[in-house]
């Protein structure tokens, strides 16, 4: 195929030129009918780029295939059979994916999944069968799970419909996709990949396998993530005949928009051609800055920036533009670490924890960001030796957190719920998701018996800085739980 061409971005100019009058959403005409003091921020680019109507750059009937050939391309580029662009980022995507079951029929999905999957759980009334990952109980981090508990859930329940893996983390650790692939084959169930933090891997080849190449059936990536497209853009692949295109296609028809977003697509068109003409390319240069990078911060004191050492074994392996710092020999928590740099040194960060933060090197990144990033985290050496020690979090053992699910997790959201305080709350069941963020994996899921272990965690988490956006009580005071029967 012809990958110099960009048939979205093609499609944009020839629209241009053509000088239509749009009399069609979107409604700001091309950007006329804005306010300027919007334009002023957001710049003129961004109206002229939305277009993408019913009558925008496809015609009334997609006559003109654009959106189809840019997909088709995309598919080849990265070598899936059929790949679809998806608006509203993989949290999106994961839910069109969840399409090889439906209501009360079983999957089985990795417990440290994002809450997007969890979400998709509570919208489909799919029944999960949890895998648990792999637990770094020293380091408090989750790996993925591996080939030999898969197995182990298809023996326990024969009847489920395929498998969800999570791979790569938020840390960048990896699980062996193949080995689980071959275990979900050998039971003729699909394997599907939240690859949301792969974007890249195709395009390099020291970089950890990734899903179609190993095997997997579906998978979805975030393009804004890794990649280089706009928020939100999102494409998943799909390859083999354990799903029905069909049937996924209906999926995406069920949950798409009708305005899906010009820019999302052009952007994601873009990617795919740079990736494909200079894709090994830039992803080299990145890779030996984030080396540097890695070294540099490794030699500051109290500062140890995590990798194969700590990482392979739990995890198979791990992609290094993700550059994840220990700052526990520092004795401040990545929180306080992550507040420090954004507010002093104008740096930010793609996750913290309470003693991690984990810096996201891409092939937007260069010698001064590399050196910005080095400087600020050597200022923050010595100015943690002024901050205060961080507030103790509860953290139990990770098996303790490790709840029983006693009800579908669509029945206990969409039941009937009260709120109790957290005290009360204790042996009841959850009708919330409660997910410290990033990384976005639940520790409370609706449907979970809550204990004692999983509120203390929560509960001091939250007083150390750790980020709740789903509870319906932020502060964490109460919790909405499945109402008794009377
Ligand atoms: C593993 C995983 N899956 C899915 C998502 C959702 O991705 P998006 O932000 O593209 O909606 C995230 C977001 O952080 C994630 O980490």
């Amino acid at each position: 195929m012809d990958h110099s061409r960009a048939p979205v971005l093609d499609a944009l100019v020839e629209f241009h030129e053509q000088g239509i009058t749009p009399f069609n959403p979107p409604g700001h005409k091309q950007g006329r009918g804005a306010d300027q003091r919007v334009v002023d921020v957001v710049g003129e680019g961004v109206f002229r780029s939305d277009v993408l109507g019913p009558n925008g750059l496809d015609d009334r009937l997609l006559r003109h295939g654009v959106l189809q050939e840019a997909q088709e391309l995309m598919a080849d580029a990265v070598g899936a059979e059929h790949t679809f662009f998806s608006t509203c980022g993989s949290s999106l995507s994961v839910k069109k994916m969840l399409a090889v079951a439906g209501p009360h029929e079983k999957l089985i999905v990795a417990r440290h999944a994002h809450k997007s999957v969890i979400s998709g759980l509570i919208i489909s009334g799919v029944s999960p069968v949890w895998v648990h990952p792999h637990w770094d109980g020293e380091r408090h981090l989750s790996h993925p799970p591996g080939p030999d508990e898969v197995r182990a859930a298809f023996e326990a329940e024969p009847e489920v419909k395929g498998m969800l893996l999570v791979t790569p983390t938020d840390y960048g650790t990896c699980g062996d996709i193949a080995a689980i692939a071959e275990v979900c084959h050998e039971f003729d169930k699909p394997l599907i990949v939240d690859e949301a933090w792969g974007a890249h891997l195709p395009f390099h080849p020291a970089l950890p396998p990734w899903a179609m190449n190993a095997g997997a059936d579906l998978c979805v990536t975030s393009v804004h993530k890794m990649g280089a497209a706009v928020e939100q853009s999102s494409v998943f692949h799909l390859q083999g005949n354990r799903v029905d295109p069909a049937l996924l296609k209906a999926r995406e028809d069920l949950l798409g928009t009708t305005g899906a977003s010009s820019l999302v697509y052009a952007t994601l068109d873009g990617w795919r051609r740079q990736m494909v003409e200079d894709g090994e390319k830039l992803l080299s240069t990145a890779l030996s800055l984030a080396h540097g990078v890695r070294r540099e911060i490794d030699e500051l004191p109290g500062l140890r920036v995590m990798g194969e050492r700590e990482f392979i074994g739990p995890a198979d392996s791990f992609d290094p533009l993700k550059v994840v710092v220990d700052l526990s020999e520092l004795g401040i928590s990545g929180y306080q670490a992550a507040d420090w740099l954004r507010a002093r040194r104008q740096v930010t960060v793609g996750l913290s924890d309470h003693r991690r933060i984990v810096a996201i090197i891409t092939i937007g990144d260069d010698e001064r960001t590399a050196a910005t990033l080095v400087a600020a985290l050597d200022d923050l050496t010595k100015a943690a030796e002024r901050m205060k020690a961080p507030p103790v979090l509860h953290l139990p053992d990770p098996r303790d957190l490790e709840l029983s699910t006693v009800m579908l997790p669509r029945d206990a959201f969409f039941g009937e719920t009260e709120q109790v305080g957290v005290d009360e709350a204790v042996g009841r069941v959850a009708a919330e998701m409660i997910s410290p963020y990033p990384p976005g994996s639940p520790a409370l899921v609706p449907g979970e018996v809550i204990t004692k272990d999983v509120l203390d965690y929560l509960r001091s988490g939250l007083a150390a800085g750790m980020q709740l956006p789903d509870p319906a009580d932020s502060d964490l005071e109460s919790i909405r739980v499945v109402r008794d029967p009377a």
